[in-house]
């Protein structure tokens, strides 16, 4: 939606004033899967685009897909069009074609990774890319600790004479908090921690990172981000879409696991922690750390009063059409306990955020696509109103709005005109695209630049996972001893269920979605 559509983009003719990062061959092991054509692949033509792509640099794919390079490259080719927004530039589409690979290998076969030495050695040489080398993990979870073992039993792991080796680990990392530290030890055996780059798709958001921008460079706002100030702080991310396809590994993951674990831990993280010293990626990781720790442990008898899990039965879209139930989706096994949406109130114990509820939820086919951090204010007194027709004064609310609409509203309270003193709640509104132009991207530009780069700001460390799992563990314990007696419980195309608004608490309501 444009708001104010008066205002001029201003991005236009605004190169980006980075440098394009060292030169590199990125192996992507799962080169085959969805996430290399829907957004690894267009991630790197739009970093092309911008000029952030080494100019020395090299793709290979690697899977047990049936290709060669030259079909792998005919695939990609004939899907890229239809991922990236806007015309495709060919020049820049060619001239990363041009330099991709693909190696057809079993994982777990050693033989394939000195295949995948020589091939790597033939196109560093080809395009001049001094040896250094991101594998990034796109494959299903089972393989996350026996590649980069492998890798290394072929001495591919090895940082000798100025060469960097990287590794991008996707999610899920673990499935719970023992699963997750016998993941980061098995990664460590083959690798140093700096070598390791776990990823999490919202740190890359342009817009998560304008969190730190918002809160921390403008003197208006931190003075006010406090208990004294702040009455209760509410993340939302809210899907539209069911599983679309990914009923096997969602079947056995869950809100909780799939985004509460991960994702909405790290917007709390950024809108919680204390400033860091610098925005050095030990100064800000260590913040998030210390932020993860002053979580309140939640007792296993407290789980039912802070944690609401949901399941979508069926419903109807915004279009009015019928929405199948989660347990009518293909690949959902038909009685399944799996909840589709979870909510659940932190409290967090330190001196700033003492006493201050954070409730956090997320959920699949719900009214519609919406992620946001809503900022909810105190109340001011109303002494001075009293005898007035203002019965309540409305909280302000300040609102960073992720995704979709990406932006920031501020709402306050201002006098109807008239005679009376009547107060009504306006809206300042900025809007991303107003002022800067629409800027596609997919999410993964910005983390796959700092990793060939070295930052590992934006990835997050072994206690930082673990330190997720902790928060949620007790509710994934009491979850699982207790199944669900009342599922499905929304429907599709609702706001999810019920009995999730008593966790906004003390008379505070969630915002609609
Ligand atoms: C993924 C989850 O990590 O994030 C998906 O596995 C979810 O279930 C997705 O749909 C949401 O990401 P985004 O960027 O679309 O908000």
């Amino acid at each position: 939606m444009k708001r104010n559509s008066g205002i001029e983009s201003r991005r236009k003719n605004r190169p980006s004033k980075a440098p394009p990062p060292p030169p590199c061959v990125m192996v992507i092991f799962g080169g085959g899967g969805d996430l290399v054509k829907r957004k690894l692949v267009p991630a790197l033509y739009y970093l092309s685009l911008s000029g952030l792509l080494p100019e020395r640099f090299a793709v290979v794919g690697v899977g047990g897909d049936d290709h060669t390079s030259e079909s792998y490259r005919e695939y990609l080719d004939s899907e890229i069009g239809n991922m990236v927004s806007g015309e495709l530039s060919q020049e820049v589409w060619k001239n990363i074609e041009r330099r991709i690979h693909f190696l057809r290998a079993d994982f777990r076969d050693q033989e394939s990774y000195g295949d995948l030495r020589a091939l790597i050695e033939k196109v560093d040489e080809q395009e001049g890319t001094g040896g250094n080398v991101l594998f990034y993990l796109a494959t299903p979870p089972a393989f996350f600790a026996e590649i980069p073992a492998r890798l290394a039993e072929e001495g591919l792991t090895a940082e000798e004479g100025g060469r960097w080796r990287r590794v991008i680990v996707e999610k899920p990392f673990g499935r719970d908090l023992q699963s997750a530290r016998d993941l980061n030890g098995a990664l460590l055996k083959s690798l140093g921690e700096e070598q390791i780059y776990r990823i999490d798709h919202y740190l890359g958001k342009e817009t998560v990172q304008n969190i730190v921008a918002y809160r921390f460079a403008n003197s208006t706002t931190e003075p006010l981000w406090n208990r004294q100030y702040i009455d209760h702080v509410q993340i939302t991310v809210a899907e539209s879409l069911g599983v679309e396809g990914r009923a096997g590994y969602y079947d056995q993951a869950g809100a909780l696991r799939d985004m509460i674990s991960n994702h909405l831990l790290v917007l709390l993280g950024i809108v919680a922690m204390e400033p860091p010293t610098s925005l050095d990626a030990d100064a800000v990781r260590l913040e998030g750390v210390r932020l993860m720790r002053s979580i309140k442990p939640i007792a296993d008898e407290e789980v039912p009063a802070v944690a609401v899990r949901g399941q979508y039965g069926e419903g109807k879209g915004a279009d009015g059409a019928i929405l199948p139930a989660y347990r009518d989706e293909p690949g959902v096994a038909p009685g399944s306990v799996t909840e589709t949406y979870a909510a659940v109130r932190l409290m967090i114990d330190n001196w700033r955020w003492t006493g201050v509820p954070f409730t956090l939820r997320t959920g699949k086919r719900l009214a519609r696509r919406r992620t946001e951090i809503a900022v909810v204010y105190k109340r001011p007194p109303l002494a001075m109103f009293r005898g007035s027709t203002v019965e309540t004064l409305p909280p302000n609310v300040l609102v960073l709005r992720i995704q979709p609409d990406e932006g920031i509203e501020f709402g306050f309270g201002a006098k109807v005109p008239g005679a009376h003193m009547g107060l009504d709640s306006v809206e300042m509104d900025f809007c991303y695209e107003d002022y800067f132009g629409d800027a596609p991207s997919t999410g993964y530009e910005t983390l796959i630049y700092e990793c060939m780069c070295g930052d590992a700001t934006l990835f997050r460390q072994s206690v930082g996972v673990e330190g997720g799992w902790k928060v949620v563990q007790p509710i994934l314990d009491a979850w699982s001893a207790e199944p669900p007696k009342d599922f499905p419980n929304y429907a599709a195309g609702s706001d999810g269920p019920a009995a999730a608004a008593l966790l906004a608490g003390d008379g505070r309501r969630w915002r609609p979605i």
